[in-house]
């Protein structure tokens, strides 16, 4: 966001008394500027990138090799960042052989959008810290091999339209808190070990398109 230079001493030096609504904007500005400071770290970003990548115990195509430090983290393969402010908003790491487990990290990239770690060997469970990802859109974990249950918590992630988590292992039921994202268009669990009735509350998801039911009783 681009602010004005602040020009009130200039107005002060010349003798023009400035409006008192033009001081309230600016200390509005200032206090703007102080508060997307904290934002405009991207250290956590890189961190939390560093630490995905460590949960990585197989890569056979080599893809991470190139989240390096010869390289800012925007540029490592599979990540996209905000232009303006660097800050990761796309993880695309779709088919590319790696084996691991996810990170609990990934929940501190507080921009991501777009998260896809599909058709890989993802192992372990859903971190249910994933439902701080408060700006996340698309999820698409389908082909791994992802055990436990879809964490109710994922139910946070209010922006959340497509939610694919088909062709894993996850079981127990589908939690009924998912019926409070709103936005969801997609919802694709088939192929999995989920049991139990479908939610009431998932018929309350009015742009819900696509439901691939799961129910194997
Ligand atoms: C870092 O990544 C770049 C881009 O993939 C690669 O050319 C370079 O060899 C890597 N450096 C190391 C030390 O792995
Ligand atoms: C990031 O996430 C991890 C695990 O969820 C947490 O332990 C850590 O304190 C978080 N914060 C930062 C700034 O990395
Ligand atoms: C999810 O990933 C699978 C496997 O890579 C792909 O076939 C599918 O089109 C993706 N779905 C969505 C909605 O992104
Ligand atoms: C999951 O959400 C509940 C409340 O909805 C909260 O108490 C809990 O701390 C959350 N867990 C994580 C790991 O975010
Ligand atoms: C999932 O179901 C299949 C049969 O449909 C069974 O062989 C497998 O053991 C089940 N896995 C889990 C984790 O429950
Ligand atoms: C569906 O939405 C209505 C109206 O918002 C609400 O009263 C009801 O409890 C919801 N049903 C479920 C099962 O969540």
């Amino acid at each position: 966001m681009e602010l004005p230079s602040p020009t009130l001493p200039l107005a002060i030096l010349t003798g023009i008394s400035p409006h008192p609504l033009f001081c309230m904007l600016l200390i509005f500005s200032f206090s703007l500027h102080a508060s997307s400071a904290i934002l405009l770290s991207n250290d956590t970003d890189k961190l939390a990138l560093l630490e995905f990548k460590s949960w990585i115990i197989d890569d056979t195509l080599g893809v991470m090799s190139s989240w390096n430090d010869s390289l800012h983290f925007c540029q490592w393969v599979g990540v996209s960042c905000s232009r303006e402010h660097q800050r990761v908003t796309g993880l695309n790491l779709k088919r590319q052989k790696l084996v691991g487990t996810m990170s609990p990290f990934i929940a501190n990239l507080s921009f991501l959008h777009f998260l896809d770690l599909s058709d890989n060997s993802f192992q372990g469970v859903i971190p249910e810290v994933l439902g701080g990802l408060s700006m996340l859109q698309n999820l698409n974990l389908s082909f791994n091999f992802i055990i436990g249950q879809i964490p109710g918590n994922l139910s946070r992630c209010s922006n959340l339209i497509n939610l694919v988590l088909d062709h894993n292992y996850l079981v127990q039921e589908i939690p009924p808190e998912l019926g409070m994202l709103s936005k969801l268009t997609r919802l694709y669990l088939k192929n999995n070990n989920i049991t139990g009735t479908f939610p009431a509350s998932i018929g309350n998801l009015t742009s819900l398109q696509s439901f691939i039911c799961p129910i194997t009783t």
